[in-house]
This record gives C-alpha cells, structure tokens and sequence, in this order.
C-alpha cells in the first residue's frame, strides 16, 4: 500500500515537471497583467502606457523572448483602498506571468508589496512612489518611468537657477504630490530658495479655488505643483482663469503639460517644466516611435505611451535572456540591470534599485507641445534611499 503510494506520488511529480518545462518548450503564451485606471482622472494615462506596451509588442510580431504574449487586465481605478484586491486577481485569480502597472503611487506601493511577497514579476510603467525603488526595491520589481524626487529635483535646481527666492507648493495629499514637493524643495533650498508655505488638497480633488485665493494673497515669486491628467487640465486652467500666470509662475514636473495641452489651450502657453521626455526631440529612435504611435493610434504620444512602450522593451529584454522562461528570476533581472534601454526618450540604464537613471529635460510649451529646451540634469540617478538589495 506504501509503495503503491509511493508509487502514485513520483508519478505526479514526473507529470508536473513534465507539464511545466512541457508548456514552456511548447512556447506557451506568456501572461502579461495590466493593472492599470481605465477610468477617473488618470484614465488617459492608462490607455497611453497599454497603447505604448502593445505597440512595442507588434512591432517584435506579437511575441518577447520567443514566447507570443497574451493580455489580462483590470482597473485599478488610482483608489489605494481597491489595490490589494486588485492585484491579488492577477497573480492568483489569472496567474499572470508579469504584472505591468500602475500609475498611481498609492495603488504602486501596495503591489509592490504583492509582487515582493509571491515573487511575481513587477514592471512598474508610471507611478513614481520613491519607496518602490527605495525601502520596498526587490530583485523582482522594475520601474520604466521615474521616480517622483527625480523631475521634482531639477525643477528645484532650475527654479533656484532663474533667481526665484520664494515658492509656494500646492498638489494633492499623497505619496506622488508629497514626494514630488521634497525633491524639488531638496534643490531649491540647497540652491538658495525656501519654500515658504506647502498647500495640499485631498487626491483627485479638484476645487483649487481657495488655494488659489492664498497663492494670490501670499505673493510668492513662484509656485511650483504636482498635478496630472484630468486634474492637470483644471488646475492649469484655474491658475490661468485666477489671473495668477500674469504675475507669478508656475512650474511642474511634465505630468503638469504632458498629454493635456490640448484641452488646457492658452492657459499653458509658455509654462516651463522638467520631465525625462519632451516634444521635438528629433532623434531618429523618437521619430520612428511617433511615427509608429501615430499610425497605430491616430494619436500622438506622451510621456506615458513611452513609458509602457518602455516597459515592453524591459519586458523583452528579460525573457530574450532567459529563452522565455519567467522562472529564471536572477538571469532576467541581471540582463535588465546590465542593459542599455534603447527608449525614444534617449537611451537609459537601469540603476541597482531598479529605476532609470536618465537625462531630465527643460522643456517649454508652446502652442501643443512641450518643446525641449534643453538637459536640465544629465543623467539623473534617483538616491534609492533605503534600498537594500
Ligand atoms: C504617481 O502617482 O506616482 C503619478 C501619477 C501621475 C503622474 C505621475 C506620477
């Protein structure tokens, strides 16, 4: 009976292994899980970075590492509160192979907790949570986009650098605005300016009125802010309707002009930010990406459709290391970390926490772009505080 038992368990195993190395040689399709807003004030940023991921898959014909990928997705929704949930229906519910999301720190921070927890593969093509890359870093969660300190930081240096003493903050109350409003006050105080009074609204709150009432009130020689997607359009348009932008200007990170000009019309006209991607680039790499965005999209892209387009690349470039096969976490994670990522934004490394160290622009707008102006900071490295990896 024991033997027989014995038996009857050897055969599983042998059934198991078979099955596992059998769907891999067989080129099962890999499972890519979106986690992204479909919907709320940062649904156009989640369609931009899906658009920018299937189009670096098509061009590749549909398959990374020799293994044809297939799409799960779900809306996250940017509401923290959902996010567990939410990435728990893909590792366990879909089992994907890799979770590709998600824009809103807060949502970030909780699936990187998840993916460090069940080791589940993590490509983080957005949400700028410096944790994710700092205290929370792990061999198996990447990032393709930014980390919050990093376009804040050489805000901070240009703003002290064009003789602004006094500024004034306003975003909204959560890890990507907080954060956002460090770094740029590290560089502005350590250049000579002081922020002198930090104003936060409740995220996705949108009624700027009365703080924009205490801007007009204070006088400060700029201000500086953290918006993005809908809640950008309207606070760019407010700041402008207010009469503010005669007197006193406002500076951002990108997110502020990125994919909103045409809805913020005049109100953005001349604004100066500092993000990793800008109009007018001109670089062959960036004009076949635009060109192929366009066509596929009838759209034009921004930062965040290079970003998902990136995290595709960083994709690739992992499982072309391993033949496909996602249970080699060390090799995949040291073929990103040793790679050059050949993005439209210019090509960029991946530092040890796992974030792009890569050349933040100056860039200005003018009529519906964000015209580059110039490097503002040359290959900029987030300082992945308390990352132990
Ligand atoms: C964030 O929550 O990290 C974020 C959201 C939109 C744009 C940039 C950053």
């Amino acid at each position: 009976m024991q033997r027989r038992h014995a038996f009857a368990t050897l055969a599983a195993a042998a059934l198991f292994a078979i099955g596992a190395t059998g769907a891999h040689a067989q080129g099962a399709k890999v499972k890519v899980g979106f986690m992204l807003p479909y919907t709320g004030t940062y649904a156009a940023l989640g369609n931009a970075i899906e658009n920018g991921f299937r189009l670096y898959v098509q061009e590749q014909g549909g398959k990374l590492g020799g293994r044809e990928i297939e799409f799960v997705k779900v809306d996250d929704e940017s509401d923290p509160a959902k996010a567990t949930d939410n990435v728990n229906k893909l590792i366990k519910r879909d089992s994907v192979d890799v979770i590709v999301g998600t824009v809103h720190s807060g949502v970030a921070m909780a699936m990187a907790k998840a993916a460090k927890d069940s080791g589940t593969l993590l490509i983080v093509p957005n949400a700028g949570a410096d944790a994710v890359t700092g205290p929370m870093c792990a061999p198996n969660i990447f990032r393709s986009s930014f980390s919050n300190w990093q376009p804040a930081y050489a805000m901070g240096e240009v703003a002290a650098k064009r003789g602004h003493k006094k500024a004034i903050t306003i975003t909204w109350k959560y890890a990507a605005g907080d954060e956002s409003v460090n770094g740029f006050k590290e560089a502005f105080e350590k250049n000579g300016g002081q922020v002198v009074k930090q104003l936060t609204l409740p995220f996705p709150n949108v009624e700027f009125q009365a703080l924009l009432t205490e801007i007009a009130a204070a006088k400060p020689d700029a201000v500086y802010s953290f918006f993005a997607g809908g809640g950008a359009v309207k606070f760019v348009k407010d700041y402008a309707g207010a009469g503010l932008n005669k007197n006193i200007p406002l500076y951002g990170p990108g997110f502020l002009t990125d994919g909103t000009l045409e809805a913020q019309g005049d109100a953005a006209q001349g604004m100066l930010t500092t993000l990793h991607y800008a109009d007018g680039l001109n670089t062959p790499r960036d004009n076949a990406f635009r060109l192929a965005y366009a066509k596929a999209y009838k759209l034009q892209p921004d930062v965040y459709a290079v970003q998902g387009y990136d995290a595709a690349q960083m994709l690739g470039i992992g499982l072309g290391a391993v033949k496909g096969d996602v249970s080699k976490k060390a090799e995949f994670a040291a073929a990103i970390e040793k790679a050059k990522i050949d993005s439209p934004r210019g090509a960029f490394t991946i530092s040890k926490a796992h974030n792009p160290v890569q050349d933040i622009y100056l860039r200005k707008v003018d009529g519906k772009v964000n015209q580059v102006s110039g490097v503002a900071v040359k290959g900029l490295a987030d300082p992945a505080r308390g990352c132990r990896m």
